[in-house]
């Protein structure tokens, strides 16, 4: 009799592979230890052999990148980049959201492609600027957030203070997992209130392996009297009595926050988030459609794109889209559906990206991200399927907090400046307003400085149109609508201009004026989620 062989039918093998992905994003302010925690989640999950090589690949490609031209002069890198590593059977995502100088809105769009979010926390700062808009972004998304206290091997706050602060700041209910034993300088180990077990560490140099760790039972530990564990454990008693237990519903839900104490330099309790990631993040999940219905995980590929990147390679000036995986299997070579124009798309030049190095993929499954090389067609937010059409919602853009005025150098170029205007608004390079009834020079809107530098630099090479930017006098901007546009119209320091879109955005020449509006007219729509 011949051998009988069982294979799990397709859709199986899709559910099963996805529930295999975590998709996270780490969120966090410059300088809190992004960097140095996503080298060290690599490193357990053997993608580099030794801590160290993110920075080192970094730097090669700070030299040696054919890159945009910008990049190069500034050392910086425009891409985000997305990792993708197996740890305990696990397929791990690991999406970048550009920070320091180039905090953009691609910062905010790449959550919207994550199932959860580590917010990193320097414990010597705390809850700072940068943090906070990611974790508002966040919230309106409903994103699950994990949160890591930083830096404990140097001085720092009190942990209780941290939580209190989370609290209060973010309305977020703080449930500790790990409990620091040492003080902030003086870092030991962790009690895993889960089983009340002693972690203590021991440094290897600069973490450059895994950290060294001995398992200490509560016996033992009481046996030796080890003080610091004591008064350790007496907070964690403390932590019993006040309710603050780990609960996955309401993190999932995104009421609490699962808080992980550590040390992403000498890598002290970041196996233990790790380990929390693949045992509590969410799996990628169906995603609902415009409609409301949802798109089961095994029915076929679609996916939406939440980045575009222009001219990875100058000598080809192509455009890398990066898909968000939603359903189905996708396989490299395979003829997609772009939802919008109804036009095929053909994938044969599916990539991984990981910064300016691309890998060929050829396949993927939900939570997983493809870059789309020649996607020049594709915009910010556009679906794209096999066989069943189904169109995911547009990705929600957050109130601009910079503005300026553009114009061409050269008139005898506004052809071309109109055209690379055109193309920078549908990329979402920046936010393109206009005044319908008056000024014809566009007010350009963005959340981060990069935006405009970006946008100068590609109009003067890419479409030949140098430009000048000028300062424009917003501060703030909040989505509004006809009723209260005209009811603003003679209000000081309020102007109201429109995107293409059709959104029409109140701006203000200074928080205060905002604020006096919204307090002597709390009736008046305005909205800092643009839609
Ligand atoms: P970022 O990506 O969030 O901006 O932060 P990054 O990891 O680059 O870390 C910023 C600085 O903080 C780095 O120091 C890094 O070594 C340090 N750091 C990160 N995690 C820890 C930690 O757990 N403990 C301590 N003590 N320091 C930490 P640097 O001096 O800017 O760079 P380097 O010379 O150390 O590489």
């Amino acid at each position: 009799m011949p051998p009988i062989t069982l294979t799990a039918p397709a859709g199986g093998r899709i559910t099963d592979e996805a529930s295999r992905r975590r998709t996270f994003a780490i969120i966090s302010h410059p300088d809190a230890g992004k960097t140095t925690l996503t080298e060290k989640f690599l490193l357990y999950g053997g993608a580099v052999a030794e801590a160290g090589a993110v920075q080192a690949r970094q730097g090669r490609r700070k030299t040696s990148s054919d890159w945009m031209a910008m990049e190069k002069q500034r050392g910086i890198s425009i891409s985000s980049t997305v990792l993708q590593f197996t740890y305990r059977d696990r397929v791990i995502n690991l999406l970048d959201t550009p920070g320091h100088r180039d905090f953009s809105e691609d910062t905010y769009r790449v959550l919207a492609a994550a199932d959860a979010a580590i917010m990193v926390l320097d414990v010597a700062k705390g809850i700072e600027p940068q943090t906070l808009k990611l974790f508002e972004v966040c919230r309106a998304r409903n994103v699950p957030i994990m949160t890591f206290l930083n830096k404990y091997d140097r001085p720092g706050r009190d942990p209780l203070e941290l939580l209190d602060e989370i609290e209060s700041k973010l309305d977020l209910r703080p449930t500790p997992v790990t409990w620091p034993v040492g003080i902030p300088g003086d870092f030991r180990g962790v009690i895993d209130r889960r089983d009340d077990q002693f972690y203590r560490f021991t440094r290897t140099a600069r973490g450059a392996t895994a950290a060294g760790e001995e398992m200490v039972s509560v016996e033992r530990a009481v046996e030796e009297a080890d003080p610091d564990w004591k008064q350790a454990h007496e907070e964690c008693e403390l932590l019993a009595e006040v309710g603050a237990e780990l609960d996955v519903d309401s993190f999932l839900a995104g009421r609490t926050t699962p808080v992980f104490v550590g040390s992403a330099l000498t890598n002290f309790g970041v196996r233990l988030l790790l380990d929390a990631i693949v045992d509590f993040a969410p799996t990628p999940t169906t995603r609902v459609d415009s409609d409301g219905r949802e798109r089961p995980l095994a029915s076929p590929m679609s996916g939406f794109v939440f980045k575009i990147q222009a001219n990875m390679d100058p000598a080809h000036r192509d455009h890398v889209a990066f898909v968000r995986v939603c359903s189905g299997r996708f396989e490299r070579g395979m003829t997609l559906v772009h939802g919008p124009s109804g036009r095929p798309f053909s994938t044969k030049y599916a990539a991984s990206v990981f910064g300016s190095d691309r890998e060929t993929i050829d396949e993927a499954y939900p939570g997983d991200v493809i870059g789309l090389v020649n996607a020049s067609g594709l915009s910010i937010g556009d679906t794209l399927y096999d066989s069943e059409p189904v169109a995911f919602p547009g990705i929600p853009t957050f109130a601009p907090e910079l503005f300026v005025r553009a114009r061409a150098l050269d008139t005898g170029r506004h052809k071309q400046f109109r055209r690379g205007l055109e193309q920078m608004e549908t990329e979402g390079v920046v936010q393109v307003l206009r005044d319908p009834a008056g000024d014809p020079i566009p007010v350009l809107a963005a959340v981060g400085q990069m935006q405009f530098e970006v946008f100068s630099h590609r109009l003067e090479h890419e479409f030949g149109a140098a430009v000048e930017l000028s300062p424009a006098p917003y501060r703030v901007a909040r989505r509004t609508d006809e009723q209260t546009a005209a009811r603003l119209s003679g209000v000081l320091g309020a102007t109201v201009l429109e995107r293409s879109d059709g959104t029409l955005l109140a701006l203000f020449e200074s928080p205060f004026w905002l604020e006096r509006v919204k307090s002597d007219h709390p009736d008046w729509f305005l909205e800092p989620i643009l839609a």
